[in-house]
Parts: structure tokens; sequence; C-alpha cells
């Protein structure tokens, strides 16, 4: 009989007098009515509160990992809030340029970035490239050769850490294709390459675990090593990626940005680092701040089994569950604190079985078809994960403040689907 957890929901959330959640001022079922389903709603202070945690917390550099979730309004929040943006291929980085983020603001990831990838981003100017391979630092030898202007770099380190989470996201282990690891000695190899190359310029080393990390020990860890590697090579600035974890679903908590900031200063204090520090969050930017509403299309009650509620999108617009097996929260956004007794299964409309949302959700008894049911804490790593699959039409989006929505991300028409089909 459990009722939503309030605080899974955006900051600027409101029950109406009717009982209905507001966003931001404004309701979610007229924005359902309005703009169509399944639509990602961001509650837009709560994007830049995020923000400007992460630039108080990490005032050498807090970087905003635009993979958890792009468009050209985010990567301006971003900007406009004071964060640098990572960029991890030539699609986001073009993005986050074309949102008017200037180069100097942006850090270039991605374990393989082909030449012309890099070539765009040294023309660009960016202010970091984070190296992750010797093939790397061959091509930007050779586009710098070339005439290309040399970049300032970072040398990606892998520090040998399990980050204890999904084995999909976990990337600081020694088993990894990120980085260069630091155990076998390839790091300091890089290192010492990067620092002799007339090519490129070493500012620092970056060092990134994984994501939906709650363990603190876990970046403790890598601190130690990062401290140790610093201290051997004089590295003045360390990157120490992203990775702190959201709670999804009731019972979990995570820290906020503030309190992992001071937890990693601190960590990196007693590790004994004196490099400056720099962060790179993206799902606790964005992962909370948004809810993704849907439609109920039918209802399918097996007697003794379970109930099929299926709504108009699935794992084209949120692959986490089907991904990484992720939980999420589902509830009716006209009866926000209503108990939730029926044990329901959220699927979409895709011709998979294994089209979950939501695994084990609960949702009012009184659910029908026509209701709209919403899943929070959708705004990382789900609009950016989606498809096409089925060729369902990627959802709209809107962000929404003071009263007032705006739509920075329209659906798609079918005709968009032909977009690229020059048969
Ligand atoms: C290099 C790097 N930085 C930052 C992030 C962001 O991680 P999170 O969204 O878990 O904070 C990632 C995620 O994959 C990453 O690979």
């Amino acid at each position: 009989m459990t009722r939503l957890p309030f605080e899974l929901l955006p900051d600027n959330s409101r029950l109406s007098d009717s009982g209905s959640l507001q966003i931001g001022g404004v309701d979610t079922l007229e924005l359902a009515n309005e703009y169509g389903t399944p639509l990602f709603v961001y509650d837009e202070e709560h994007l830049r509160d995020r923000c400007l945690q992460a630039v108080a917390g990490f005032p050498d550099g807090a970087v905003y990992a635009t993979k958890a979730f792009l468009c050209r309004a985010m990567a301006r929040l971003a900007h406009e809030e004071g964060m640098l943006l990572d960029v991890a291929t030539g699609g986001e980085l073009h993005v986050a340029l074309a949102a008017g983020v200037p180069a100097s603001s942006l850090v270039f990831h991605g374990n393989n970035k082909s030449p012309a990838e890099l070539e765009l981003g040294l023309r660009a100017g960016v202010g970091l490239i984070v190296i992750d391979s010797f093939d790397e630092i061959d091509r930007l030898e050779e586009l710098v050769a070339g005439g290309l202007p040399t970049p300032h770099v970072l040398v990606r380190i892998t520090p040998g850490v399990e980050a204890q989470t999904h084995e999909f996201v976990s990337t600081g282990q020694d088993d990894s294709k990120f980085g260069f690891t630091v155990s076998t000695g390839a790091a300091a190899r890089a290192v010492e390459r990067v620092a002799r190359s007339g090519a490129m310029s070493l500012k620092g080393i970056h060092c990134h675990i994984g994501s939906q990390v709650f363990r603190v020990e876990s970046f403790a860890d890598a601190l130690a090593v990062v401290a140790r590697f610093s201290d051997q090579f004089g590295i003045e600035l360390v990157n120490l990626g992203g990775g702190l974890g959201v709670a999804y679903v009731e019972g979990e908590s995570a820290p906020s940005i503030a309190e992992w900031a001071a937890t990693i200063h601190g960590a990196a204090q007693d590790a004994g680092l004196t490099a400056a520090l720099m962060a790179e969050p993206g799902r606790a930017i964005t992962a909370a701040a948004a809810v993704t509403l849907y439609r109920v299309g039918t209802i399918k009650e097996i007697p003794d089994v379970r109930t099929y509620i299926a709504v108009d999108g699935g794992m084209s617009d949120n692959p986490r569950p089907i991904l990484y097996g992720s939980g999420y929260e589902t509830f009716l956004p006209r009866s926000v604190s209503a108990a939730r007794p029926k044990q329901i299964r959220l699927v979409g409309k895709h011709c998979e079985s294994g089209d979950l949302l939501v695994s084990e959700g609960k949702l009012p008894s009184d659910v029908a078809v026509g209701d709209i049911v919403a899943t929070p804490v959708t705004g990382s790593y789900g609009h950016s994960m989606g498809s096409n699959y089925n060729k369902v039409l990627r959802p709209a989006v809107v962000f929404v403040a003071d009263g007032d929505a705006r739509l920075v991300v329209r659906r798609e028409t079918y005709d968009d689907l032909l977009a690229t089909d020059v048969g």
C-alpha cells in the first residue's frame, strides 16, 4: 500500500488542489495533453541547483557529462551555471558547439575517437582532450604534424579499483576497455610519452571508476592510486570523472553533490593529493530532475500471475531496465499521494517480451486505460540512450519553471523517420 516517496520527485514538485502533480508550477496532466506522451518533463530550477552544487563543490572544474542527457537547452543551461561540458563523441561535440558553448569549455572524451573526431575537436579548440590510448597519441601527433593546433590534454588512467556497481558501468578495474592501466605500467609510459611529445601539452590525468557508485570507499581507493601516481609524475590537475549514484526507488538514498564533493576533497586530502581536483557528474545533475509521462493503452490482468500495463513508450525511451535491470517507481500524476496497492508490470509497445519499463511496479487500484502514468528519476540515460526501435518516435522534452513550460526537443514525426533514408 506504499505511497510514492516524494523525495524521488523533482525539487519543485507540488500537489495541486485536486491532488495532481505540478512541476515548476505547471500541471503534469496539462503537459501530457498539450505535448502528448511519452513526454520527458524536466524541472529547470532543479537542474540549475545541481549544476551550482557541482560548481561550488569543484571550483577547479565541474564538468557536466552530457551523455546523461544532451540537447542544446541542456548544454546552454549547464554552461550558464558555470559548468564545463564533457563530450564523448563528435556528435556530442557538435551539439554542444551548436548550443553556443565555447569550445574552450569542452572536455573531449572517448576510448576510440576517430581521426575525424579529433580533427573536429582540434579545429574547434576544445579545452581539454582526454587521451585514452597509445593509438590516440599517434593520431594526435599525426594531426598536429599536419598543421592542426596543439591541444591541452589529460591522460586517462585506470586505477585497478572495483567500483561495485553494475558490470556494464564499471570502468576503473584493470580489465577495462578504458584508459591506461596503472598496474601494468601503461599509465606511466603514456604520461612519459605525452610529456615528451611536442604535439600536445600535458595538463594532468583523468580517472573515472564507474557510474551509479554509492560506495565512498571506492572513490577513496581510486584517489589513493591517483595520489601516488600524481606524486610520481608531478601531476597538478586530476579529473576524477563522475559516478555519483542517485536514488531511483523507495528505500534508496544517495549523498547530495555537495556532500559527495566534501567527501571527495576529504579523501583526496587523506590520500595526500595536492593536485587541483575536477569532477564530471552526469547522472547526479539530471536524473532526479525529470519524470517521464506515458499514457496507458492496455491493461492485461492474468489471474494469479500478474497485471501488465502497457504504455505508449518503452525500451526506446528508457533502455536502462533491460540493459542493467534497473528499477523505477510508478505513480499516477492525477493522484500522487494515493496508496498504491496494485502490483503491476509496466511495459512498452515494442515487439519484445523484454520491453519492460518497471518490472515490479505499484499503482492505485483504480488505474484505467487512458490514465497518465509516470516514472520518476528518468532524467539521465533515458532520452540520451533512446532509440527508434520499431520506428517508434522519440518523445518530446519540456523544461518547466515558474509556471511556464518550454518545448526544448520536439516529438519526432513519421517524416523524421525517413530523413536519412535515401533509398
Ligand atoms: C568519463 C566519464 N565521465 C563522467 C561520466 C558520468 O558518469 P555519471 O553519469 O555516473 O556521473 C561517465 C559515464 O559513463 C564517463 O564515462
